[in-house]
């Protein structure tokens, strides 16, 4: 089991102001942060971010709104960070997410869920390594 997991602050909350009030909620459930930038996804980097979901219908619509505005990428670290870190988000479609989670408190819809957070040990060093190099995290 690793202790690291990857997550995206997706635009959807960035434009709405809910950057800090979303990093606060991390922090308090104990993830300290490993790396972390502020950027803007290109339509082909988001498309290969999200490489695993291009045959699927709304792979288009997933690519255009995660190049349509700023994103806060991060690596964080935590005992059993996959696992606890889905927990603390909650469903991937906010309408089934727990009470108290980021995506019921910040997330509109299944397409514009506020965060992202990696499903498998394996995908979070894939998805960290594809947003930061070794120099960014420590
Ligand atoms: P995420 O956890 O970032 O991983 C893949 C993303 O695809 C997911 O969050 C959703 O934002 C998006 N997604 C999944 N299912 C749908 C859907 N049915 N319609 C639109 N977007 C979806």
């Amino acid at each position: 089991m690793s202790n690291r997991t990857f997550t995206m602050i997706k635009p959807d909350a960035t434009s709405k102001g809910y950057t800090g009030a979303i990093l606060d909620q991390i922090i308090k459930a104990g993830f300290s942060v490993k790396a972390m930038k502020w950027t803007k996804l290109t339509k082909e980097q988001a498309g290969l971010f999200y490489d695993v979901h291009r045959e699927r219908g709304f792979f288009g619509e997933l690519v255009e709104f995660m190049s349509s505005g700023s994103i806060v990428a991060a690596i964080l670290e935590k005992e059993n960070a996959v696992e606890d870190f889905r927990t603390l988000i909650g469903a991937t479609n906010p309408a089934n997410a727990a009470e108290g989670t980021i995506r019921k408190n910040f997330a509109a819809s299944i397409g514009e869920n506020a965060v992202h957070g990696s499903d498998s040990d394996e995908n979070a060093k894939i998805e960290g390594d594809f947003f930061f190099s070794k120099l960014e995290i420590f």
